[in-house]
């Protein structure tokens, strides 16, 4: 994904050979959606009737479809490795022809689910023949677009599948009605019919691909829970990865408890197969306009914070769909839910992509594949027996009636999941702690530049200490520097304003004294510029070579002094230091709160320009502070500052320690990029 526009698809897809693996792709692609469609569809017909005995029928088509991969992956692995890769391929799309084709002829629901174990099973040997092949036909460096479009018709094809399902079923109910329709009991006959001809289709193309080299290298699938095991040992331990994966997995859960139920759901709702698969498409039409055009709307927020929330309306769109039962606003709300799983599904890759480790990004995209296929697994087997031990109940209520089933209750269920794993998420890897979610919406709405980067982002530790004159601060920000030195860490301890070249020249403009005809913007712009300059020259740099950056006041100085002293609005204040400082949050700022008639005594020496404003100024700053403080308790520590010097350090040393890094280096040497560089 983080390559998209890097590199053309065009330019693989000139290549021959791999063009026309690529299209045998695409027609199985099509395929396997359209059989995983019709086999639902034909097991919910063949049990019509009784409804416990239909949820339990369909939900054993998807267990069929993942037993084999989980249980017998490594072993068709083995084997794959002693067969000729063209061979495989071939003779796995004539038996995949063969079974499926003869499923519909039988028209048993017994005969549906041994014949899909043999699919799948066959499957274990076609699609890693499959990947082993890619590498063969395409250059390195055309890779990463080859997988890219591999992506591509694996998902791409589902609302194609889901559009044709709908229409074989109306041409299937057609025909029947026309002459008596003489494959399978019903119209996923045809849809069956299709399927097993794309199967023919792909071997026709992989028989005249003539370039896979005979055997080389070894194919395998490596056992898909030895890969969860050992994916967790990695995952588990780096908190945003692991916010990622939750959610993910949750979003995964839950659209498995859609698609295991949606069958007997639809039904119930006095839809048929056309119905099904129109419901079916919708979730794939919704994640291609979230994909789209959600994630233009909304450019503007945080990706951490999009990610928990697509995942958590998914939630409440759910719940909204287990309880009303009307088709059509079903299928509406089913393309809400669509996007918002296309919203989490793009940001959850990208940021991995993005910030995950290199080192690690490759076992969590493959945790992520196998837990993923676990979890569908578990849910779509756990959801239609609890939909059938559940069964039908009827509310009477007057009048009205209304009908509550198992699916509404697995859906509802669901629903609840995702709302809490979204919940969670949001609170794990909020990277805008303190401001409302509800005012980054709204601004992201209409466009309104947010900051974009905050502390969490980088590898380091960034500190602000703040307070009024004479608080004590700096001496503070001093003793607390030294005692994170003598643990070992890599300290860079900083002021503002005046810690670069310019910076000193500005500080030399806003706090003489004689400068009274400052205005105040002009004051506000220029502690702005100096910041811009720290920002960019010293702490940044610092905070990216995974430093522990300590700095004796940041932005909310701006806010206290400029904002309330000179009684600027607050809102500029606030949007001229994000511009500024590229949006850098500080991980944590310490606020010596002391009462300015005791802090303004303890100054010695002349009293600069702001030094010698009236008390009432310094009674604004202090509020401010104060507030700045409260709106956002979990990024602040507030001291007292009129207490003895070595129980205020005391008082700050424990809250830091609360965020501090493990200072022993971890036993793995992969994650230690991610952690502040630690001195020994
Ligand atoms: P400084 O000599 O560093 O004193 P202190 O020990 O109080 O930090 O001077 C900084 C002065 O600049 C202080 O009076 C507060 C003021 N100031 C602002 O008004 N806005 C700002 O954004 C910053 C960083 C400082």
């Amino acid at each position: 994904m983080t390559a998209l526009g890097r590199s053309r698809p065009t330019h693989v897809l000139a290549n021959a050979p791999f063009r026309r693996l690529w299209m045998a792709m695409s027609v199985c692609s099509l395929g396997d959606w359209l059989n995983l469609l019709a086999l639902t569809a034909l097991a919910g017909n063949l049990t019509q009737g009784d409804y416990r005995v239909q949820s339990l029928a369909v939900g054993g088509v998807f267990v069929a479809k993942m037993l084999p991969a989980v249980l017998l992956g490594p072993l068709a692995g083995v084997f794959a490795d002693r067969f000729d890769r063209r061979l495989t391929m071939f003779c796995a799309d004539l038996a995949r022809f063969a079974v499926v084709l003869s499923i519909p002829f039988v028209g048993s629901y017994q005969w549906l689910i041994i014949a899909t174990v043999l699919v799948e099973c066959v499957n274990l040997f076609w699609v890693p023949a499959k990947e082993a092949t890619v590498p063969n036909l395409v250059p390195k460096a055309q890779l990463e677009s080859a997988n890219q479009l591999n992506l591509l018709v694996t998902y791409g094809t589902a609302p194609i599948a889901a559009m044709l399902f709908a229409a074989l079923s109306v041409a299937g109910d057609l025909i029947a009605g026309i002459v008596p329709f003489p494959l399978g009991r019903d119209a996923t006959g045809l849809a069956l019919i299709v399927n097993a001809c794309a199967y023919l289709v792909s071997a026709f193309l992989i028989f005249t691909l003539r370039d896979i080299p005979k055997r080389d290298g070894a194919i395998s699938t490596p056992s898909v829970l030895k890969q969860v095991v050992e994916g967790w040992r990695f995952v588990g331990r780096d908190r945003l990865v692991r916010g990622l994966v939750i959610g993910m997995l949750g979003a995964f859960a839950a659209g498995g408890a859609v698609v295991g139920v949606a069958k007997v759901y639809v039904e119930a709702l006095g839809g048929g197969d056309a119905a099904y698969g129109v419901v079916f498409g919708a979730v794939f039409v919704g994640m291609a306009l979230g994909m789209f055009f959600g994630l233009r709307l909304l450019r503007e927020l945080s990706r951490r914070r999009l990610f928990g929330l697509a995942i958590t309306v998914a939630g409440l769109v759910l719940v909204a769909i287990a309880l009303v039962h009307n088709l059509v606003i079903v299928v509406m709300l089913t393309v809400v839910l669509g996007a918002c799983a296309g919203i989490a599904w793009i940001i959850g890759y990208t940021l991995i992509g993005l910030e995950v480790d290199d080192a690690i990004r490759g076992r969590t995209f493959s945790f992520l594949q196998s837990t993923a296929r676990v979890t569908l697994l578990l849910v779509v087997s756990l959801a239609n027996p609890l939909a059938a031990i559940f069964g039908l109940h009827v509310l009477a209520l007057g009048e009205f009636s209304y009908r509550f089933d198992g699916t509404n209750l697995v859906l509802l269920i669901g629903g609840a999941l995702a709302v809490g794993v979204g919940v969670l998420a949001l609170r794990h890897m909020d990277d805008r702690k303190g401001i409302s979610l509800a005012a980054d919406l709204i601004a992201a709405v209409r466009g309104e530049q947010f900051p974009t980067e905050a502390a969490e982002h980088v590898p380091g530790l960034f500190v602000a200490f703040e307070g009024g004159e004479g608080s004590g601060k700096t001496t503070q920000s001093r003793l607390i520097a030294i005692w994170l030195r003598d643990q070992g860490f890599d300290v860079v301890q900083t002021r503002e304003p005046g810690s670069t070249k310019i910076g000193m020249r500005l500080r030399a403009i806003l706090l003489d004294a004689a400068e009274r005809g400052l205005s105040a913007r002009s004051e506000a712009l220029l502690y702005a510029a100096d910041r811009a300059e720290h920002v960019e020259k010293v702490i940044r740099p610092a905070l990216y070579r995974g430093s522990l950056v300590i700095t004796d006041r940041y932005v909310d100085s701006s806010l206290a002094y400029q904002g309330a002293g000179r009684a600027l609005d607050p809102k500029d204040v606030s949007k001229i230091n994000a511009w500024a400082t590229g949006g850098l949050v500080p991980h944590l700022t310490v606020l010596i709160d002391t009462p300015p008639e005791v802090g303004l005594t303890r100054l010695g020496g002349a009293a600069d320009r702001i030094e010698s404003e009236p008390l009432e100024f310094h009674e604004r700053v202090r509020k401010e502070f104060r507030a700045l403080a409260a709106a956002a308790p979990e990024r602040y520590v507030v001291v007292d500052g009129t207490l003895p010097q070595d129980v205020i350090t005391r008082q700050i040393q424990d809250r830091i320690r609360e965020i501090l890094p493990d200072p022993v280096p971890r036993e793995s040497e992969d994650i230690t990029g991610t952690m502040p560089a630690i001195r020994d």
